[in-house]
């Protein structure tokens, strides 16, 4: 067993319901074979297993790890084109570099580059977009089993208004993700997810047979986009003769396993349907802004209680770090004046661990809880840096938590860990290991 110590803060208890941020300075975490087993003042818990190995993590802020519910394998490559909206960056950015990833070569070199950044930004689970090209949705599967994250991914199809190479049929959609599922649905900590890029490059047909899978892998999770442009709404709601969730809702794709990308622009009735779905929408806010395509509606959002998760939406979103995605939700809240949800410290920090963990349907994660999993990053700022300043002066754990994600960035990551074993080494868990 090894003992964990540091300042632990996360949220058991929903925010957004009244719960309240949990902090325990100096708390310890006892820790067996990956699960939380005992939870105290890190003393108390120190003289009851005085004889097990200590990870001394104080000097920093310990987190549940983060939970990406919306973020693209094949545009790391591509973070940072700026000036375009949404149809246009698709066009000239995004989809070139995804054809790409038809050579196998090309797709391995960029899967250690993915994981990597979800790793290093404190990213412990996610739901990622896969290629459209099932060799490369392998080479994503093989390396996250490697470096050890919770994965859930799968093909990415479409079979109209994207570029030749990358649209399928929807007989071939439903082979190649059924062989997909196959081959990683449960294997390890991965799962598989059925990924219609949006309505607006998929059929009727190619829906159904998404609906056909979806309903043929128990457990296998729904994502896809959701009102995220304006353009894009106008032209899917002539295509498709229904609003935007109900093209999905129609195939059987909405429900509690459902994650449902941006939607900026919802309709009542959208909201009322997916309260009712029990569907997760991954507010991905620096997308949002990047691509100019608006402000999310948070408190229609939670009025209507539909469930609001965290998305770094890479590569439009800027970055893989779900502190800047916590921050950038803040500022378009604040930027919504009366209209925008009064978002603090607490609710930022479950948006990005707790909501996501619901969202992606696992229950063993999201917080520090005895009977939890461990997976966690740790904060751990170089002395002098602005965040090590920041948390030097701050007034308590919720102070420290807002500084956090007000200037934490993913050099201020210490540590990961997943299921209680180290995912990567940093420079500073190699000196806590070693001293
Ligand atoms: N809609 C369809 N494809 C995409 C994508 O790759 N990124 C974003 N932000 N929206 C999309
Ligand atoms: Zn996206």
């Amino acid at each position: 067993m090894t003992l964990f110590r540091g300042t632990l803060l996360d949220t058991p208890a929903d925010p957004f319901t009244g719960g309240a941020l949990r902090v325990d300075v100096d708390g310890g975490l006892l820790v067996r074979d990956g699960e939380i087993v005992a939870r105290s003042a890190y003393d108390d818990l120190r003289r009851a297993h005085p004889d097990e190995d200590v990870v001394d993590l104080r000097g920093g802020l310990v987190l549940p790890g983060f939970v990406d519910t919306h973020v693209h394998f094949p545009q790391v490559r591509v973070i940072g084109g700026l000036g375009m909206p949404l149809l246009d960056w698709l066009d000239r950015c995004a989809l070139p570099e995804e054809a790409r990833m038809q050579d196998p070569a090309y797709a391995a070199a960029v899967a250690p580059e993915f994981v990597r950044g979800l790793a290093s930004a404190g990213t412990t689970s996610a739901l990622v977009f896969g290629a459209h090209y099932a060799p490369a949705v392998d080479l994503l599967f093989e390396e996250a089993s490697a470096q050890g994250l919770r994965i859930t991914s799968g093909l990415v199809v479409s079979d109209r208004r994207l570029r030749d190479d990358l649209l399928t049929t929807p007989a071939r959609a439903h082979a190649e993700s059924l062989a997909l599922a196959d081959r990683w649905h449960g294997v390890g900590r991965n799962r598989y997810a059925v990924i219609p890029r949006f309505a607006l490059s998929c059929s009727e047909e190619l829906l159904a047979a998404c609906g056909a899978v979806l309903a043929e892998v128990p457990g296998a999770m729904f994502t896809s986009h959701v009102n995220e442009n304006e353009r894009e709404i106008a032209e899917v709601a002539r295509l498709c003769g229904t609003h935007y969730t109900g093209s999905y809702d129609r195939h059987g794709l909405c429900g509690p396993h459902s994650v449902l990308a941006h939607d900026v622009h919802p309709t009542d009735p959208e909201l009322e349907l997916m309260a009712e779905r029990g569907t997760t929408v991954a507010h991905c806010p620096t997308s949002n802004a990047t691509l100019g395509s608006g402000l999310f509606p948070l408190a229609r959002h939670v009025a209507h209680g539909v469930r609001v998760a965290l998305g770094s939406d890479v590569g439009a979103g800027t970055g893989f770090s779900l502190l800047k995605e916590g921050l950038q939700a803040y500022f378009a809240q604040q930027l919504l004046g009366p209209d925008g949800y009064p978002l603090g410290p607490a609710h930022l920090l479950h948006l990005a661990t707790a909501a996501g963990a619901q969202a992606l349907g696992l229950g063993e994660v999201g917080d520090l809880s005895v009977g939890k999993r461990f997976d966690a990053v740790w904060l751990r700022p170089a002395d002098g840096t602005p965040l090590a300043v920041g948390l030097a002066h701050a007034a308590d754990g919720e102070d420290a938590l807002a500084r956090a994600f007000a200037l934490g960035t993913p050099a201020d990551v210490g540590g990961v860990w997943v299921d209680g074993a180290l995912v990567g080494e940093t420079a500073a868990v190699r000196a806590v290991a070693g001293g």
